[in-house]
């Protein structure tokens, strides 16, 4: 897969992508992730790349021109047809079900913007979907990008180590639809490792006892109990319920 990023802060990247598991994803090329700054496609003598907005208002807008100059120079660069990404909060919301779809991609234009936003145009002109990582504000597109980057990455064939699985885990679904996974889409059961006791607090005997239906069964009902503690909203009895 390949993924361009265009932002005005590609050293912010730089440390995420570069240890871990995106590490040796690219290393191992099963991955290429490429960045580009908006601001060397600016055509103002001040590598402007922010506006004021028409009708008034606080904060910033992201400009057309750096932006669309930017996309049409980096979109050359492989042949493969990207799938487009805005990030921005008014996108629709990030999952597991669509890091999962956009891991199907051979290709993605990821686009981080700053300020109060960017020129409506651009999403529209690029014809781009936006994305949105949760329901709070972030300064910029950046953060947001990293997250999906490392969501999508570590679901391509390869990515992970032996004994790591992107499957079982909390919010993965089975294709059934999570009904036969031991945490049916929700969420993870509490893990312990060695020592048996630490501070006097202790593993429970059951994970101990090495009676593998008994543990099975003790980590559904911590799962469940965990799920209707955190995210009532998970439940397949809640679903379509306004809570
Ligand atoms: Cl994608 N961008 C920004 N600026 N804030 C966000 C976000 C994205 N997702 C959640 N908050």
């Amino acid at each position: 897969m390949r993924i361009d990023v265009l932002t005005l802060f590609p050293e912010m990247f730089e440390s995420p992508l570069n240890h871990s598991i995106l590490k040796r994803a690219k290393e191992a090329g099963i991955v290429d992730i490429v960045l580009t700054n908006i601001r060397d496609s600016s055509k103002d003598k001040h590598k402007k790349v922010d506006d004021r907005p028409y009708g008034g208002g606080p904060g910033m807008v992201m400009m057309c021109q750096p932006v669309f100059d930017c996309f049409e120079q980096v979109e050359k660069l492989s042949p493969d047809k990207p799938r487009v990404i805005l990030l921005t909060p008014q996108g629709k919301p990030f999952t597991q079900k669509l890091a999962a779809e956009l891991a199907g991609e051979k290709r993605l234009i990821l686009i981080a913007g700053h300020y109060e936003g960017f020129d409506e145009r651009i999403r529209t002109g690029l014809n781009a979907e936006q994305i949105s990582i949760g329901d709070y504000v972030l300064s910029g597109g950046e953060l947001a990008a990293m997250v999906i980057i490392d969501a999508v990455v570590r679901l391509l064939p390869g990515a992970l180590g032996d004994g790591e699985s992107a499957e079982d885990e909390t919010f993965s679904e089975t294709a059934d639809g999570g009904s036969t996974s031991l945490t049916a889409g929700g969420l993870e059961y509490p893990q312990y490792t060695r020592p048996e006791i630490f501070r006097e607090m202790k593993v429970p005997e059951v994970l101990l006892s090495g009676h593998h239906g008994e543990i099975e069964k003790w980590r559904r009902q911590q799962s469940l109990e965990r799920t209707r503690q955190n995210r009532p909203d998970l439940l397949k009895e809640n679903r379509g319920n306004a809570l």
